[in-house]
């Protein structure tokens, strides 16, 4: 596991963008459900972590051109994006924020 930071250094509802280990990541919290998700949209260069959060539909903006991206799955919801973003397991251990990383 990888630990990426505080559940409380991420505003709820909101993200930020975490560089750990030499991932790049956008984690998101809404409430006590926490994602983590590549922070590099699949369509072109943009940080998803300055995208807006679409709370009810548990999805990310792309600022740049728009694709949302499902939470769960990194799965884009809307073009131009069609590839999804890598998305991690996350883990709230004792208010710390972790991600499983495989191997
Ligand atoms: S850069 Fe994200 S939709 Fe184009």
């Amino acid at each position: 596991m990888i630990e990426l930071c505080s559940l409380n250094d991420i505003p709820d509802p909101g993200s930020i963008r975490v560089d750990k280990d030499g991932l790049r990541l956008v984690v998101v919290r809404i409430g006590d459900d926490v994602w983590a998700m590549n922070d590099r949209c699949t369509h072109a260069e943009a940080s998803l972590a300055e995208g807006e959060l679409w709370i009810e539909e548990r999805e990310i903006e792309c600022p740049r051109h728009g694709s949302t991206f499902d939470l769960d799955n990194g799965v884009p919801q809307s073009l131009p994006a069609t590839q999804p973003a890598a998305t991690y397991q996350v883990v709230v251990i004792n208010g710390l924020v972790n991600i499983v990383v495989p191997g």
